[in-house]
């Protein structure tokens, strides 16, 4: 564990650290070096008025200039009426960590960028627990792809409709990416990703290894939970650990 490591940790609210006794160093594995090209960041376009929605087929075909544009254009569901950007996704399109959350907040209706704030700088500092940046070796996406709101104009989780409109976009950027892992950030990726019934807790998806898309799929809480609930962060911590276990034994 680097110094640098280890602040990260402690500003996730962890410590004391643990390590494996069998496989003290099992926790950090070194980024592959095809996993630190460039970065792609969406470029968060309006909407464009007319653009019809292609099928699961014709977006199971595109490359990622073709899948940024279909989605910038989407017109699928009702959250397109209200969102001022759409949230692509960033990060490195090769990245061998896909992480996923549920959907745009405010902030990142507005910048086209998930994970903006205060949930944003928590992610971070998770992922640079684990030798990652979103920047360089990760990429972050959601399950929808516009802010969902209730009337009042309170974010809200999209429905299973609208998780179900959005899939075909994610599937296509795990078929382009080909992350080695992927990690669901709380209950709606979760539980779209495994089809489950609304009632299943998180925790009763943690610790356990499950897939999607033929990929391992570990779950951790959201988060935004985790800075509402700062003693679960130890949970997280122990969910990241599993995922880097996950990422060690597949790569
Ligand atoms: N919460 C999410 O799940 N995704 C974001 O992009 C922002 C907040």
């Amino acid at each position: 564990m680097s110094d640098r490591n280890a602040v990260f940790l402690q500003e996730m609210g962890l410590g004391p650290l643990w390590q494996r006794r069998d496989n003290p160093g099992a926790v950090h594995p070194a980024p592959s070096a095809g996993a630190l090209e460039a970065a792609t960041v969406d470029d968060g376009l309006p909407v464009a008025p007319g653009f019809d929605a292609p099928p699961a087929q014709e977006v199971a075909r595109m490359d990622w200039a073709q899948l940024q544009a279909s989605v910038a254009g989407c017109v699928k569901c009702g959250l397109c009426h209200g969102r001022t950007r759409t949230v692509f996704g960033v990060g490195d399109a090769k990245a061998r960590w896909l992480f996923i959350g549920e959907g745009p907040g405010r902030n990142e209706d507005l910048q086209g960028e998930p994970f903006i704030g205060q949930a944003g700088r928590l992610l971070d500092n998770m992922l640079a627990a684990v030798g990652l940046r979103r920047d360089e070796n990760a990429f972050i996406a959601n399950i929808v792809k516009c802010r969902a709101v209730d009337e009042s104009g309170r974010d809200r989780p999209p429905t299973a409709e609208e998780a179900a409109a959005c899939m075909p976009y994610l599937e296509r950027q795990i078929a382009l990416i080909q992350p080695t892992i992927l990690v669901a950030l709380g209950k709606t990726a979760a539980l779209s990703l495994l089809g489950l019934d609304p009632d299943t807790p998180v925790s009763r998806l943690r610790g356990k290894v499950h897939e999607f898309a033929g990929r391992p799929l570990v779950v951790t809480y959201h988060p935004a939970y985790l800075l509402r609930s700062p003693a679960e962060k130890k949970k997280a911590w122990e969910d990241l650990c599993l995922a880097t276990a996950t990422y060690a034994a597949a790569d």
